[in-house]
């Protein structure tokens, strides 16, 4: 696949999602086509039960289509052995939700660092790299509280700095200021706008028509398909990487054999429970020198460092 800017992330093809057979059959999707650029930062309205979720759902790889293809970065993800899928999403996408979805037994810097389990790291390194996106986010000093003693917008803060660590190609955000007052929303959006700036791909789903200033497209679904879609900013002006210093995340190398499950439909869960995950004996890389992954190689090239250099 093609690196360069405009590069196609995200191709939907008449994707459908049935539920229910015969009488009792409905489309949360119906035929629906989506073509996602690098870089876009496309926002999600429409009527509660039109689809939104099941679509976020499926570009995050939390459901499948009952037909149609998904290509994600070029990749049929149908392709993908179901045992690789959670390890293929943890490195792809960034989930953040309505409910923010900390895993409640965990302190926040362990929270952030779940999507590392696949990296290869060891643990230490894992908690360094999130205490650093930590400090980003000013929640450095609040690192080892758990979650129920930060506020909502902090809560959120804290979903956004774990969706960015794995240095994802995508992140989805369903309703993020849903739970939030105007001010927190607001302080959300503007860290989502400073993510997208940094040449990032978002796709959020809102209620709030006012939260569209922040997009580069505005879709309106209706009943599982696109009723309008609109751009409101042409894909060669599209952010490309590498102009923002503010969020730095370190390459991922490739680690195959890693399995965990991260990120269930309604809950952030590590499989076998605890979140202790497998400590591969395997030596810390030291990814600015020898990244494992073609990918990685890429992404170092198009930007030394920021988050937004993804691939
Ligand atoms: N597990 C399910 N079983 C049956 N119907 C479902 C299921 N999940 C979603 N739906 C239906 O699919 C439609 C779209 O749901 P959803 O994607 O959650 O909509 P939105 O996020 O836009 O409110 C709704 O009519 C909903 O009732
Ligand atoms: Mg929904």
């Amino acid at each position: 696949m093609s690196k360069e800017n405009n590069e196609t992330i995200i191709e939907l093809k008449a994707v459908t999602k049935r539920y229910g057979f015969g009488d009792a059959e409905s489309y949360a999707l119906h035929n629906f086509d989506l073509t996602v650029k690098r870089g876009e930062f496309i926002m999600i309205m429409g009527p509660s039960g039109c689809g939104k979720t099941t679509l976020l759902n499926i570009i995050g790889l939390l459901d499948k289509p009952t037909s149609g293809k998904y290509l994600l970065n070029g990749k049929n993800v149908e392709k993908i052995p179901s045992r690789r899928k959670a390890h293929f999403r943890a490195k792809e996408i960034g989930f953040i939700f309505q409910n923010f979805n900390l895993v409640p037994t965990l302190p926040i810097i362990e929270n952030v660092s779940l999507p590392l389990i696949y990296s290869g790291y060891r643990k230490a390194r894992r908690l360094r790299m999130a205490d650093n996106i930590l400090e980003h986010f000013h929640l450095r000093e609040r690192e080892y509280y758990m979650p129920y003693q930060l506020s909502g917008g902090q809560q959120q803060r804290v979903a956004i700095a774990r969706s960015l660590i794995a240095n994802p190609s995508i992140i989805l955000a369903d309703e993020p200021t849903g739970n939030l007052d105007s001010r927190n929303s607001h302080i959300i959006m503007e860290e989502l706008q400073e993510i997208h700036a940094a040449g990032n791909t978002i796709i959020m789903v809102t209620h709030n028509p006012a939260l569209t200033t922040y997009a580069t497209r505005v879709i309106n679904m209706l009943d599982g398909e696109i009723d309008t879609d609109i751009k409101t900013v042409d894909d060669s002006e599209l952010p490309r990487g590498g102009k923002n210093e503010k969020v730095s995340v370190k390459v991922l190398p490739n680690r195959d054999n890693v399995e965990m499950e991260i990120i269930s439909d309604s809950e952030v869960t590590v499989s076998g429970e605890n979140v202790s995950i497998k400590e591969e004996p395997k030596e810390e890389k030291a990814p600015a020198k020898k990244p494992a992954a073609k990918k990685s190689t890429t992404k170092k090239k198009k930007s030394s460092a920021k988050k937004g250099g993804k691939k």
